[in-house]
């Protein structure tokens, strides 16, 4: 049965790091627009507090794509359940995720929305463990580099349970 069993990041050192990450991209987007495409469910807590500390011309999309379901388990393919409400031709383009894991569903949207021709595309993913990536995908902003351990919180659900969580924790199999 999967339980918490430490903290992995407060709320505190959360808020500090997207504080760090908005003003670098406030710093690289400057004088021009950034539209920020969160990936629902678990950007979402993400994406919204990033987007108050990022102080160029900033608008907001989402996009809902499968990856895992229910399971720790990347299954390798992705596919689209909801797309974006913007025409992105043209436009600066930062997709924010929540974790990089194997690297498939940022590099499968990535060579998609590359497709509609955007100004410019970028990745900013508040985690990243980089042990278990199987694909070469370039991510632009990190929040934090972490070890292969499975995290909830913060938006991040394991089985659609924990998003609330204002900090982010480690589950196992206890
Ligand atoms: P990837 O395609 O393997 O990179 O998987 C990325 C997606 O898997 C993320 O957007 C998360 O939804 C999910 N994921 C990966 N690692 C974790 C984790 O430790 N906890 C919860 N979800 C995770
Ligand atoms: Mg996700």
């Amino acid at each position: 049965m999967y339980q918490i069993v430490s903290k992995m990041f407060t709320a505190k050192e959360i808020e500090n790091r997207v504080k760090e990450l908005g003003e670098q991209i406030t710093r690289d987007y400057e004088g021009d627009d950034v539209l920020l495409v969160g990936i629902l469910k678990g950007a979402s807590v993400f994406v919204a507090d990033l987007m108050r500390q990022i102080k160029a011309d900033a608008n907001i999309d989402f996009m809902s794509v499968s990856s895992y379901g229910t399971s720790t388990v990347s299954s390798g393919s992705v596919k689209i359940l909801k797309d974006l409400d913007y025409d992105i031709k043209d436009k600066n383009v930062l997709i924010v995720e929540d974790i990089i894991d194997s690297g498939n569903t940022l590099k499968n949207l990535k060579d998609t929305l590359s497709t509609r021709h955007p100004k410019s595309l970028k990745l900013c993913t508040l985690l990243d463990k980089p042990q278990r990536r199987t694909c070469d995908v370039k991510v632009d902003y990190v929040g934090f580099i972490i070890e292969d351990k499975f995290i909830v919180g913060y938006g991040i659900d394991y089985a659609d349970k924990y998003r609330n969580l204002p900090y982010i924790a480690i589950v196992e199999d206890v």
